[in-house]
């Protein structure tokens, strides 16, 4: 029996050492510590000892078993704790590596300029209003003095949605949806989306304008030239001047195209001035007695100054972009080189 403990503790070691996974120490407990393993198997034999030496060899199995079964559970233990630091290093996390950056979106440079545009004026005491992009042929032409047959019908090439139903070709109605509305004095600004069957370089069948308007008692040209000439300061730098042309629309008497000289090469002439060291920015003027009258504002009593600014001519004069499409395409290779 001495000898069998023996060999077996023999076994025991020698297994125990090739023992390197959780699977090889299950086998190892089934081989010699399950209740058909080996060192149970002893116990069974016992029957074989003379009965005095039974108790003697009995506490030896005993204590050989307990030994067994502490080497198991150290093996346990280390296994265990390998397996946690294997985890551990699989899945160490290195916090010194730089974060992977998010990309902030940016503002459309149309948005960013109507902004600016829309800060300049309220600085002055504008309001905004904002009208429907579909209207009737009343609010876009003939109460802005553009009667049915008006030749100035021509300037505008319309989308019409039904009969005397259209998409409005400039932001002017809104002109007509303010008066209708208040009574002066007025001073608002109206942004928004207009309509036209126009498409090259310098032009989109969709665009966008700002409309100015300002109706109190006494107001002349002259409040005009003052505020424009503030607004081009503020938009395209203090050293710009503004020059009033005689122009013609129908819905001010008189009419003006406004100039500013040119940012780029400070009047001299260039490229972007075509030689003449004048930019054409918007157009305004004194609005027409009969557009006052149409909305029951007496001429006699009161006056009123207008412009109309294109929104995409001055985002385009600003950054030098030179083919309005840009502005609708979506490409993000354009649009993130804008930055409020
Ligand atoms: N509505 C005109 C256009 O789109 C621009 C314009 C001219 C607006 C003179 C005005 C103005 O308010 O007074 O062609």
């Amino acid at each position: 029996m001495e000898s069998k403990i023996k060999a077996l503790r023999e076994q025991v070691e020698q297994t125990l050492c090739a023992v390197q996974t959780k699977e090889e120490l299950s086998a190892f407990w089934q081989q010699f510590l399950s209740k058909k393993g080996s060192i149970q198997g002893l116990m069974k034999n016992l029957g074989s000892v003379p009965a005095e030496e039974r108790p003697a060899v009995g506490k030896v199995i005993n204590e050989f078993k307990a030994q067994v079964s502490a080497k198991y559970d150290e093996m346990a233990a280390k296994l265990e704790a390998l397996e946690l630091e294997r985890l551990n290093k699989s899945e160490q996390v290195d916090i010194t590596l730089p974060a992977k950056k998010r990309a902030a979106g940016s503002l459309h440079p149309i948005t960013i300029t109507k902004n600016q545009m829309i800060d300049v004026f309220s600085g002055m005491g504008f309001e905004i209003y904002e009208g429907p992009e579909i209207e009737d042929d009343d609010h876009n032409f003939t109460r802005l003095n553009v009667a049915k047959n008006h030749p100035a019908r021509d300037m505008q090439d319309t989308f019409y949605v039904a009969q005397d139903i259209l998409l409005r070709t400039h932001t002017s109605p809104g002109q007509i949806r303010v008066m209708d509305s208040q009574k002066p004095p007025i001073k608002v600004l109206v942004p928004g989306r207009v309509f036209r069957s126009d498409s090259d370089a310098t032009h989109s069948p969709m665009f966008h304008q700002m409309e100015g308007l300002v109706v109190d008692k006494t107001i002349t040209l002259c409040d005009l030239q003052g505020m424009l000439d503030e607004f081009v300061k503020k938009i395209f730098g203090g050293s710009v001047k503004t020059r009033l042309r005689p122009s013609y629309f129908p819905l001010t008497e008189p009419s003006v195209e406004v100039d500013v000289s040119c940012f780029e090469c400070g009047g001299k002439g260039c490229g972007l001035c075509k030689g003449t060291g004048w930019i054409e920015v918007l157009g305004g003027g004194i609005v027409h007695h009969k557009v006052l009258e149409n909305c029951g504002i007496d001429p006699n009593e009161y006056s009123g100054l207008a412009f109309g600014i294109g929104i995409e001519r001055i985002a385009m004069l600003k950054y030098g972009i030179n083919n309005i499409g840009l502005l609708y395409e979506n490409d993000l290779r354009f649009l993130k080189q804008f930055k409020d």
